[in-house]
């Protein structure tokens, strides 16, 4: 008997091409496989078509093929139960179940959830009923962020500038139907001030490792201009999540998570990404996520030195052993080219010239592709990821920036100013040494 493993990616974007990436390096790695994956990723391993919502055929495809490991990329099908599914049929997964995922499928509870066990957060209430959440919202000593509770695949936030502005967003989602089930029920929060930061961990339990924190741009538009969108580019380790942060952090968010956790039965094995902010009176969690997040993961795997495959595995297994996890020295940095018109409708089926050669350290990522008659094709708002590592974030960024150069299709565009707030500080910081 081989004790090799087989393992099936769930997803379709750039965190499953930078995920299946990560494990094809591992020598524990079998057969591995993906369920839908994109263009990019049937280049490196076998995809399947099988939606990520067919929890059934997902599980028959895994006895079928005898896969020992899912690693499931997006929320979705976690808050659909799907790795409930999979353990109840002997399949180990990396991502909680469903009483785990509620943390990111409904805010509402994971603002409840954070008040119980103490954990900073912005002050809140949670409403179904609209004069209700109105007059909070008008009375409320702050300015307010009105949250759909429940998953909209990025677009349930939003950040009023006035309060009238407020009241509005809390109309569409509770009387209208712009937001379907995810907005009959909404937070009211306090509007944070500072610096974000993504905090990924991978789970065990109690037990977990940290990940180097990474920074999003979520904006599509240099200088954080225009409306948001999945993620234009994304760095780490950001500097923004300094040894002092990071440790109110561990102190004073995830320890009480991890036991609030257990102490609500739920067996969390999976990332558990902590969107915070970094306030003037310390780190508070503006969101919490149940996967890795997408561009995050892309800067993150090159940066894992040991074997990937090894720790998800082991957390699936409930048997971490967190000192075997190391990060590689350096920063890595990634750049998302787009499909002009993005976030609003765009185009797909455009063809993608790519450079020829990539350097070592340098990677290209794939998120919206799929190959039509052997060639690549566009295949989304956000197309590819063009990732690298370096010494430095300059030399992270000049490096994703090059592959950039060297890529065309119809209409692409991206960012131009990736890293910008920690690169202003590197040569904030030089000018005054
Ligand atoms: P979320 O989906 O909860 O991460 O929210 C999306 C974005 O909205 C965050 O990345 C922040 O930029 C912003 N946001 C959410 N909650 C707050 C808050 N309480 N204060 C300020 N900005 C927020
Ligand atoms: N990059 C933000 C997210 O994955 O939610």
């Amino acid at each position: 008997m081989s004790n090799k493993l087989n393992v099936l990616v769930i997803g379709s974007g750039g965190r499953e091409h930078a995920l299946v990436k990560a494990l094809l390096k591992s020598p524990m790695l079998g057969f591995l496989a993906c369920a839908p994956g994109n263009g990019g990723i049937s280049r490196d391993c076998e995809t399947v078509a099988l939606s990520v919502m067919d929890s059934q055929g997902i599980v028959s495809y895994c006895l079928e093929r005898k896969i020992d490991l899912v690693v499931c990329g997006p929320e979705v099908p976690l808050a659909n139960g799907l790795a409930d599914e999979l353990r109840s049929r002997g399949v180990a997964v990396y991502g909680p179940n469903k009483n785990g995922a509620i943390l990111e499928a409904s805010k509402a509870f994971s603002k409840d959830f954070m008040h119980k066990y103490g954990v900073p957060t912005a002050a809140y209430e949670n409403f179904s009923d609209f004069e209700s959440a109105k007059s909070f919202i008008e009375k409320a000593p702050f300015d307010v962020v009105v949250k759909a509770s429940g998953l909209a695949a990025g677009k349930g936030v939003i950040v009023p500038s006035s309060k009238a502005e407020a009241v509005e967003a809390a109309r569409e989602m509770l009387c209208g139907d712009s937001f379907g089930d995810s907005g009959r029920q909404i937070v009211v929060e306090e509007k944070l001030e500072g610096e974000e930061a993504s905090i990924m961990l991978m789970v065990c339990g109690r037990n977990y490792v940290m990940l180097p924190p990474s920074q999003d741009h979520k904006r599509v538009f240099d200088g954080d201009k225009g409306p948001n969108t999945g993620g234009m580019g994304a760095y780490a380790p950001a500097a923004v999540a300094t040894e002092e942060v990071l440790k109110d952090v561990r102190e004073n968010i995830v320890r009480p998570v991890l036991d609030g956790l257990c102490k609500e039965g739920i067996d969390y094995r999976g990332t558990l990404y902590i969107g915070i902010m970094v306030t003037k009176s310390g780190a508070k969690v503006i969101e919490f996520n149940v996967r890795f997040g997408d561009p995050e993961c892309q800067v993150l795997m090159p940066l894992i030195e040991s074997d990937v495959l090894e720790a998800l595995n082991d957390i699936a297994l409930g048997r971490l052993d967190s000192s075997l996890v190391r990060i590689r020295r350096g920063y890595a940095a990634t750049v998302v080219m787009c499909a002009g018109g993005y976030p609003q409708d765009y185009k797909k089926g455009d063809e993608i010239s790519l450079p020829a050669a990539v350097e070592p350290d340098s990677f290209i990522i794939h998120a919206g592709t799929k190959i039509v008659d052997g060639k690549l094709v566009t295949n989304g708002g956000r197309v590819l990821d063009m990732t690298a590592v370096g010494d430095t974030l300059e030399s992270a960024l000049e490096k994703a920036y090059a592959l950039c150069a060297k890529t065309s299709f119809d209409g692409a565009f991206y960012r131009k100013d990736i890293g910008y707030r920690q690169l202003k500080r590197n040569s904030d910081s030089s000018s005054h040494a």
